[in-house]
């Protein structure tokens, strides 16, 4: 796929370096969360392939459900609202909830997402996501489990998309935006 394909930029975190921070980050959660009944929250589209693989390094019973999201139009400029496209069909009520994410860019998403979780009275709250790109944050946002920084690049990989594409990507990369016009800003 690589081959050919202009907007593929170079790797910016290996297939192997994410499978290493996933790891961690799933033992952190087995030891924090033993013996509370906890339900992972991933947001739609870009967290399914983290949270798959997350799942799987968790080492206590869990539950899961996804919810989904939409906070850019089609290409790579936030619009800055939060559209709730699918909801979870399961309550939070009175459970442990862990939102799991792909990436923590302006914050705005996590922000509006943790005020609406917050309504629905679960018993705690807190947040993991695979990358971060804290250069660009809007709102703060504490994010409580954090994978791996990265520096302000649009990136494409691992369940993250540019116009619905290359979420198939194994490893993190950066979009080639040569022949774009519509760069993030
Ligand atoms: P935020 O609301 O600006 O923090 O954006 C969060 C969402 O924007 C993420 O869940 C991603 O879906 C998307 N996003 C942010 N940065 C990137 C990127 O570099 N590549 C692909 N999607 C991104
Ligand atoms: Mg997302």
């Amino acid at each position: 796929m690589k081959n050919g394909n202009s907007q593929i930029g170079e790797i910016l975190v290996t297939r192997e370096q994410i499978a290493q921070r996933v790891k961690e980050l799933g033992q952190k959660i087995s030891e924090d969360y033993k013996g509370k009944e906890l339900v992972l929250i991933g947001v739609l589209k870009g967290a399914f392939i983290f949270l798959a693989d997350l799942i799987r390094e968790i080492t206590i019973p869990v539950d899961m459900d996804f919810i989904a999201v939409s906070s850019y139009a089609d290409g790579t400029k936030t619009s800055g609202v939060v559209r709730i496209i699918k909801d979870m069909d399961i309550s939070i009520s009175g459970k442990h909830v862990l939102i799991v994410e792909d990436i923590v860019d302006t914050g705005l998403t996590l922000n509006h997402l943790k005020e609406l979780f917050s309504t629905r009275n679960p018993k705690s709250l807190k947040i993991c996501a695979i990358f971060d790109k804290p250069s660009r944050r809007l709102v703060p946002i504490e994010i409580d489990y954090k994978g791996i920084e990265i520096p302000n690049k649009f990136v494409i990989g691992y369940g993250l998309d540019y116009a619905g594409k290359y979420r198939n990507l194994p490893d993190l990369c950066v979009l080639n935006t040569d022949n774009i016009d519509d760069k993030k800003e």
